[in-house]
């Protein structure tokens, strides 16, 4: 029997994405904020990002995210076997917003969980996906990342609010076998932590160190807070690292990489992983101006636009990689299916 069709792969076979209608400009941000929409250009690249309303949470933007995911992958709810909710805004502290979309979904015979990683966490749940299916406890799996940001941003203060947007991403990861040139597969996962940076991208707030009273509140610890120079610096060494180490694993030469898909948190920090890896401007995907930093929801909604836009197509292969709080980080290389 050939080796290459009898051994079973994790693949991503269909993706979805939600985003909310609202769009806030940095025109807007300008007139509510002591900034100006040159500078954050300038410094992030993002243009506008999309704002949930009311009614908008975590939950609805997964669920209508994993509904497209389940169509385009030709996969009826009652056939998934696990849901991971990749979020740092979860519905609610518990249950699990991975439990609501079980039931929304009809998904009856799933298990599910959330998954938190921070804006690397669509990279962790995909490497749990992945690790399920090839030891063979599930067949069927969606990995969702979605968030919520705007509830957890601190308004206020301008080096960071200018920075998040909302909205969610989802993926259908199954078992495929055959040649891995026709049905895809992730062919490796890189993950890692620096939890000595953990307090320099962090809401302090809200947790058993620091559960809400009105001081908390007072002192505004329940919304992000950031030391920016300190991510950017390891965010660039992280995602870059991570890549090279994912590359390696897949026994691919950066060379024949395809294109790259990193964490959407600022052109900078993306254009500084690119000049690192030697990757050409025709092989890095950007759509951080219109959506800004989504956080765990940025890669899949990411892939899903470079997608639609015919720059991810059936055969590449493609670099994801994310970086976030904790610091979390992670890589993984996708044979497109
Ligand atoms: N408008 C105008 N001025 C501002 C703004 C703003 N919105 N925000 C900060 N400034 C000021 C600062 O106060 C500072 O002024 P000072 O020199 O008088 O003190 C000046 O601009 C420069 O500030 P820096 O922090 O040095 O600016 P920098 O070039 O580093 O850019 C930024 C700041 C954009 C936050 C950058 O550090 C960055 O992108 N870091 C990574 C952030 C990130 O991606 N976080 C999330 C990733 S992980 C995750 O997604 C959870």
């Amino acid at each position: 029997m050939n080796a290459n069709n009898s051994t079973l792969r994790a693949a991503i076979t269909g993706l979805g994405v939600y985003l909310p209608e609202k769009r806030l400009t940095n025109q807007e941000l300008e007139q509510m904020l002591d900034t100006s929409a040159e500078w954050i250009v300038q410094r992030t690249g993002i243009c506008e990002r999309r704002i949930a309303a009311p009614k908008e949470t975590t939950f609805t933007m997964a669920l209508e995210a994993s509904r497209q995911a389940l169509t385009v992958a030709n996969l009826s709810a009652a056939k998934v076997d696990l849901i991971i909710c990749a979020t740092l805004t979860p519905e609610h502290p518990f249950p699990s917003t991975a439990s609501l979309l079980q039931h929304a979904l009809g998904a009856t015979r799933a298990a599910g969980f959330d998954l938190e990683a921070a804006c690397a966490g669509f990279i962790y749940a995909l490497s749990v996906a992945r690790a399920y299916i090839i030891s063979g406890m599930a067949e069927n799996i969606l990995v969702i990342g979605s968030e919520t940001m705007s509830r957890v941003v601190d308004w206020e203060d301008r080096s960071t609010c200018i920075l998040f947007g909302d909205g969610a991403g989802a993926a259908v990861v199954r078992a495929v076998r055959g040649p891995a040139e026709v049905g895809g597969a992730i062919e490796s996962v890189v993950l890692a932590n620096d939890g000595s940076k953990a307090s320099a991208l962090i809401i302090p707030g809200g947790g058993s160190h620091s559960p809400t009273t009105e001081e908390t509140v007072r002192q505004r610890l329940h919304f992000i807070q950031m030391n920016g120079s300190e991510v950017f610096k390891a965010a660039v060494r992280g995602m870059s690292d991570a890549c090279l180490l994912a590359a390696e694993r897949a026994d691919l030469k950066l060379s024949e990489l395809d294109l790259m898909v990193a964490h959407q948190a600022n052109a900078r920090i993306i254009e500084a992983v690119q000049r690192r890896l030697g990757l050409p401007d025709y092989k890095v995907y950007q759509n951080l101006q219109r959506y800004g930093n989504t956080s765990a929801a940025s890669v899949p909604i990411a892939l899903y636009d470079a997608q639609q836009e015919g720059r991810l197509r059936s055969g590449m292969r493609v670099a994801i990689a994310g970086f976030g709080g904790g610091f979390s980080c992670g890589a993984a290389i996708i044979r497109w299916g």
